[in-house]
């Protein structure tokens, strides 16, 4: 009997059900015995495992988070650890571990499979910054909630002659403040990969009040710097996760207040926060979970391991988890340039 372990790892993210019961499902079709390890490598670390069939994956698909938990537990922080994720491996006859993560959870996989852990890559990230897939589950219903909260904040904003500021996620790449800016029509957006100055900002907003417009929505990315704070992020305290992360957040505030000192428009500062990656994944999420899942099953169907599912156009394919967790994708200059048309 082939036995297969599943784990999710890192922060949650719409579509993780999608993922685990299109895999349950269709193993399960081919005869296969499924574990699911609770709270992603910590699950493998300590052996914490249960058992997922049919009735585990029932009703799971329109379910944001993951059935599993998630943690951002690293195996190769802790010495012991690696050896005990290939002792839980080994012990529970598993032919192969999927791992569905972003760029912490995949970089451990891709360690992992190097030194002969057969492993098979699913990319899950709101931030949609892994590298080589053109998306991530995740991100699009990240990016229409983003876009519907804009459209919320533009009619109030316009009531009250404000300043709206909305800090959106996105670490080291920009991709749901570029997009949920472009489709809820921002007028100034911001985003970890281009450095402005508050003075370009607030220029940027004189000029909507020239041509009669008192109001403005000013899209920021929480890993944003602005050129005065070029060197360091801006962050919430000075703690770091397994993987070197502090936790982001409060840039919007400090653009908001420079800008009311600058411009003397009342501003107002909405930070996203979780909202973005809470609750039922879209449409397109779901279908794109489920299409990496199943792919997964096939990889391991042919023995192809060390590998990550991949979306390039609309074809599924395969690709190396080391090219997948090499670098991340950041939002390509030429795409900021465009956004920049529908600026101020
Ligand atoms: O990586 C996804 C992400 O949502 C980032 O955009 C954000 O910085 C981070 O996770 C927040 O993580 P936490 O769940 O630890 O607050």
């Amino acid at each position: 009997m082939t036995r297969i372990g599943i784990l999710t790892g890192g922060g949650d993210c719409p579509g993780l059900n999608a993922v685990i019961r299109a895999i349950v499902k269709y193993a399960i079709r081919e005869n296969w015995e499924v574990v699911g390890f609770r709270h992603g490598w910590k699950g493998i670390i300590d052996n914490d495992f249960l058992p997922l069939n049919l009735s585990s994956v029932s009703g799971i698909l329109p379910k944001g988070g993951t059935i599993l938990g998630t943690s951002r537990t690293n195996p190769y922080k802790n010495k012991g650890d690696v050896d005990k994720v290939k002792k839980a491996i080994f012990d529970n006859k598993l032919k192969a571990v999927i791992a569905i993560g972003g760029e912490d959870t995949l970089g451990v996989a891709a360690r992992l499979a190097k030194e002969g852990v057969p492993i098979v890559g699913v990319p899950k990230t709101i931030d949609n910054d892994l590298n080589a897939t053109d998306y991530t589950f995740g991100f699009d219903t990240a990016l229409n909630i983003a876009t519907e909260c804009i459209d919320r904040l533009h009619t109030t904003a316009e009531s009250h002659n404000r300043v709206m500021v909305v800090e959106l996620m996105g670490r080291h790449a920009g991709w749901i403040t570029l997009e949920a800016g472009l489709a809820g029509g921002a007028d100034v957006i911001l985003i970890p990969e281009v450095d402005v100055s508050i003075d370009e900002v607030c220029a940027l907003i004189k000029q909507r009040e020239k041509r009669g417009k008192t109001f403005s929505i000013i899209a920021v990315a929480e890993g944003a710097r602005l050129k005065r704070f070029k060197e360091k992020d801006i962050t919430l305290d000075g703690e770091k996760d397994a993987f070197g992360h502090s936790r982001l957040g409060g840039v919007g505030n400090v653009i908001g207040e420079l800008i009311e000192k600058k411009t003397g428009f009342e501003t107002r500062v909405t930070v996203l926060g979780h909202i973005q990656r809470g609750g039922t994944p879209t449409a397109f999420d779901r279908v794109l979970g489920t299409r990496f899942g199943v792919k997964a099953v096939e990889l391991i169907k042919v023995g192809k391991f060390g590998r990550m599912v991949s979306l390039q156009g609309r074809n599924i394919v395969d690709v190396s988890l080391d090219e997948a967790v090499g670098h991340l994708k950041t939002v390509p200059p030429d795409f900021y340039e465009m956004a920049k048309i529908f600026f101020g």
